[in-house]
């Protein structure tokens, strides 16, 4: 049985991080359905291992690799450009990369969680929401963590500067309540055009996202966690599911949704960050 019920047929997908993990499984079982789907990793090399794989067991699979380095603003407005110069559709956004546990900056100076996991992210979609847009009915998919319950606000005042802390958990739980946040401003001003937003949270999931953990700590914890597969389904289904078709800016966690933190529903702090983060990347509100 697979998870993705509905026919994507003649649809465009464009998944970010999808050489691993939950990405990969989220764009092979788009392609199952019969999506193009573009594969958008900062590595060809890993790309094209992971399109290998999703071939092998979707051998009709569409697939299309785009380069995408979301730790560079630059690099992420060469991909958009790239994907709008190829004149495709894009009927489903898939934001998926990210990472957790690293120290340091991004090529912009941002720090590496809040770069990365929001600020990229944010770019890349604004930049190819004119498309979306006229390729509606169409979705954008977050996907965020449980990990934003965590999260004290956004640092606006420590965002300009490499991780304060080791474990670079707090600074990730911040970004992962950007993504619930950027998913609630968008789904506002995305209002009558027929464009669905939606964030989430995929489950623990056995995936590379560890890679900081030691050992043998990470071989342990993740003997407890579910497999990719299974870790895909919630982002499977804000992407297709037609019963989430007319819902918009809400949190879903185990393929249902869920109040997200008191923080993530706070509008004000919702604008602020779409604000600040227009006036980062140099787009207008
Ligand atoms: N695993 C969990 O338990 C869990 C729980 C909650 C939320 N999530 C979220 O789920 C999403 C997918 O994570 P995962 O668990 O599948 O992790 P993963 O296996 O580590 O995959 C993350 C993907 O993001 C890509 N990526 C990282 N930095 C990037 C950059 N600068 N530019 C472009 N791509 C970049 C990675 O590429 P490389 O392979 O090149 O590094 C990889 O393809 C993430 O947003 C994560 O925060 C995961």
């Amino acid at each position: 049985m697979h998870p993705v019920t509905t026919s994507l047929r003649g649809k465009v997908a464009l998944v970010t991080g999808a050489n691993t993990g939950i990405g990969l499984v989220t764009a092979r079982e788009l392609a199952r359905a019969g999506a193009k789907v573009w594969v958008a990793c900062r590595s060809q090399a890993k790309a094209e291992a992971a399109m290998a794989e999703m071939r092998a067991a979707v051998p009709d699979a569409e697939l299309v690799f785009l380069p995408l380095d979301l730790g560079s603003l630059d690099a992420t407005r060469k991909a958009a450009h790239q994907f709008l110069a190829s004149g495709d559709s894009l009927h489903l956004l898939v934001n998926n990369a990210g990472l957790a546990g690293f120290q340091g900056t991004t090529d912009d100076g941002f720090e590496i969680q809040f770069g990365t996991n929001h600020l990229g992210p944010y770019l890349f979609t604004r930049l190819l929401l004119d498309r979306v847009i006229a390729s509606a009915p169409a979705r954008i998919v977050n996907v965020a963590s449980q990990g934003h319950y965590k999260s004290n606000g956004i640092p606006f005042d420590k965002l300009r500067e490499k991780t304060r802390t080791v474990t670079g958990f707090p600074e990730y739980c911040d970004s992962k309540l950007a993504n619930v946040l950027f998913t609630k401003a968008l789904a506002q001003r995305l209002q009558g055009t027929g464009v669905t937003t939606y964030s989430l949270h995929p489950g623990v999931v056995a995936s590379d996202i560890w890679r900081r953990l030691p050992q043998p700590l990470r071989w342990i914890a993740m003997r407890f966690m579910i497999t990719n597969d299974q870790g895909a389904l919630t982002s499977l289904h804000c992407a297709t599911s037609p019963s989430v078709a007319e819902q918009s800016g809400l949190y879903y966690d185990k393929q249902t949704e869920k109040k997200p933190a008191k923080l993530a529903r706070d509008p004000a702090l919702a604008e602020e960050l779409w604000l600040r983060s227009a006036q980062w990347v140099g787009l207008a509100p």
